[in-house]
C-alpha cells in the first residue's frame, strides 16, 4: 500500500488544504493528514484536538484519508507510520523557498523520504490559514475559503475571544 503523509499546522483547515488532499488521494492509496501539535511562533486559535476534529469533519466524504496528530520531527512521524512519502501543497512562487528549504532539510535528516509537492488549484491560491485567521478575526467573510463548520467554529472562537479580551 502506498501511504503518503500530508503534514501541516491546519490552523485552521481551509479549501486549499482540501484541494491538495483530493489531488493526493488520486495518486496514493492512503493519505495521512498529520496535524503538527505545537508549531513554533504561530498564533494557534484551535488546540490540537480541535484542529483534528475540524479536519475529520472536512474530509469525512473523501475516502482513504486518515487524520492524526504528531509532535517532533515530521520525518520521524512519516517513518513511524510506515510511509516514505511526504506531501505538501504549493500555491504561489513565494511558497517555493520555504518548501524547498524544508525539502532539503528533510532530505538531509532522512534521505529515504521523498517530498512531493502538489500545485494548488488556481481558485485557491489566495487562501492561507493566516489570511483566514486575520479576516475572521476582523469580522470578515471567509465562507468561500473554509468549509461551513470551520466558518462557524471561527466565528464562535473570535466571539469568545472578543468577549474575554475585548479584541
Ligand atoms: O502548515 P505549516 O505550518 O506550513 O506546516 C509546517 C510543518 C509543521 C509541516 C513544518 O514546520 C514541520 O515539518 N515541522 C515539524 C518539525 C520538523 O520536522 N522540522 C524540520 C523540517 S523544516
Amino acid at each position: 500500500m502506498r501511504r503518503a503523509v500530508f503534514p501541516g499546522s491546519f490552523n485552521p483547515v481551509h479549501m486549499g488544504h482540501l484541494d491538495i488532499i483530493k489531488r493526493a488521494v488520486r495518486v496514493f492509496d492512503e493519505v495521512v493528514v498529520a496535524v503538527y501539535e505545537n508549531p513554533p511562533g504561530k498564533q494557534i486559535i484551535f488546540d490540537t484536538h480541535e484542529r483534528v476534529a475540524l479536519l475529520e469533519e472536512a474530509v469525512k466524504d473523501i475516502p482513504h484519508v486518515v487524520v492524526a496528530s504528531y509532535r517532533g520531527l515530521t520525518v520521524d512521524y512519516v517513518t513511524a507510520v510506515d510511509a516514505f512519502i511526504l506531501i505538501r501543497g504549493m500555491r504561489v512562487f513565494s511558497d517555493f523557498e520555504f518548501e524547498f528549504r524544508m525539502a532539503l532539510a528533510n532530505q538531509r535528516l532522512a534521505p529515504h523520504i521523498e517530498m512531493i509537492n502538489f500545485i494548488t488549484g488556481e481558485q485557491f491560491i489566495h487562501i492561507s490559514s493566516s489570511t483566514v485567521r486575520e479576516i475572521a478575526m476582523l469580522g470578515g467573510d471567509v465562507s468561500t475559503m473554509v468549509p461551513p463548520h470551520v466558518n462557524r467554529a471561527l466565528r464562535e472562537r473570535f466571539a469568545q475571544l472578543q468577549a474575554e479580551d475585548g479584541i
